[in-house]
């Protein structure tokens, strides 16, 4: 785990910080007495933030302005174009809000100069051999191409930029209510069917405090720079058990599931993160089961409905 006293009046940006993970790691850095800023294009204050940038990281001049102007010891890089899907549409935003803005803010923070870089990683990169591996969206290959970029950065320049290969994360107040579990919990706490693919893509789970916990430990351990650690329980559960487990939780639902209304997505990838490695170079592991987490989340869902 990570000294909770390390980040008391340290200098921190979290980009992406009205996302969903950017939300959560804000207000944790906050009780920790860091003096917190958030990154993101809308001229939103999160709430928790000391100061908002309003800024597109697309944009090489404006992520040197933020960058410069808070000079951070500690940069949590989570901004992201955040979609699965296969159409042409998604390549230029996943290209820009992923691989450009990850490289923007390699160089500035390499020309600024700061203790450590978290970079934001996905269980959907490419796996095994870089030169041959088909990225199965263009978040995939976006995502694989800027770790490439990280791995270089290291080389090269020495950055100390460490990935936090993430993988499934659900919690409470993720705001995309097309992701698995708000859509089912939303769904059934309204009394309608989830429209559902066959439910069979099998998938590591992580709760969100954990990913925070994972970020703070990769944010502070000595000689981790280089290093991608894969953010995840190392274990594996079928989308269809995650319904079944929110539809217990929610019970008594007015509505069932319906598995198979809609088509499955070509090339899925079944991956397990590499738990090992992270509990020895991070001293990080998943400390919530799947179904405890599942259980925060409804309850937090089933507190807010009416704001959402
Ligand atoms: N959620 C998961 O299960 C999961 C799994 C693996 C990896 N990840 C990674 O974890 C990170 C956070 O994900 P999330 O679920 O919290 O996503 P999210 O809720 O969609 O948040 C994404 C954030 O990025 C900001 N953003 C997007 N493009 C930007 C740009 N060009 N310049 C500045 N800000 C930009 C968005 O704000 P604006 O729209 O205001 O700019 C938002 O704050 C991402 O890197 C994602 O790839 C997530």
């Amino acid at each position: 785990m990570y000294d909770e006293g390390f980040f008391n009046q340290r200098t921190v940006l979290v980009t992406g910080a009205s996302g969903f993970i950017g939300s959560h790691l804000c207000a944790r850095l906050k009780d920790l007495g860091a003096l917190v800023h958030g990154v993101s294009r809308r001229p939103r204050n999160n709430g928790v933030v000391q100061q908002w940038w309003q800024a597109d990281l697309d944009d090489e001049l404006a992520t040197r302005r933020v960058v410069k102007s808070v000079s951070p010891e500690i940069i949590f890089h989570l901004a992201s174009f955040v979609s699965g899907k296969r159409e042409l549409d998604a390549v230029l935003p996943a290209l820009r809000s992923n691989l450009l803005s990850t490289v923007n803010l390699l160089v500035s923070s390499t020309e600024t100069g700061c203790a450590r870089v978290v970079l934001t990683g996905s269980l959907e990169e490419p796996e095994g051999d870089a030169a041959t591996a088909t990225p199965s969206s263009p978040y995939a290959a976006a995502k694989g191409a800027a770790s490439a970029y990280a791995r270089m950065f290291h080389a090269l320049y020495g950055t100390p930029v460490v990935t936090a290969r993430l993988f499934m994360v659900y919690g409470p107040n993720q705001q995309d209510h097309n992701k698995l579990v708000p859509y089912v919990t939303l769904s059934l706490l309204r009394g309608q069917s989830p429209q559902l693919m066959s439910g069979t893509r099998e998938v590591d789970w992580i709760y969100v405090d954990d990913v925070i916990d994972a970020y703070l430990c990769l944010a502070t351990r000595p000689g981790l720079e280089g290093e991608t650690i894969d953010v995840g329980s190392g274990r594996l559960t079928s989308v269809r058990s995650v319904v079944e487990q929110v539809v217990e939780i929610v019970r008594p639902a007015r509505a069932e599931p319906d598995f198979g209304s809609i088509a499955d997505r070509p090339l899925e990838r079944v991956r397990t993160a590499d738990v090992r490695k992270a509990l020895l170079l991070a001293g990080w592991k998943s400390k919530t089961s799947l179904f405890e987490g599942l259980m925060r989340t409804v309850d937090w869902y089933r507190g807010n409905m009416g704001n959402l």
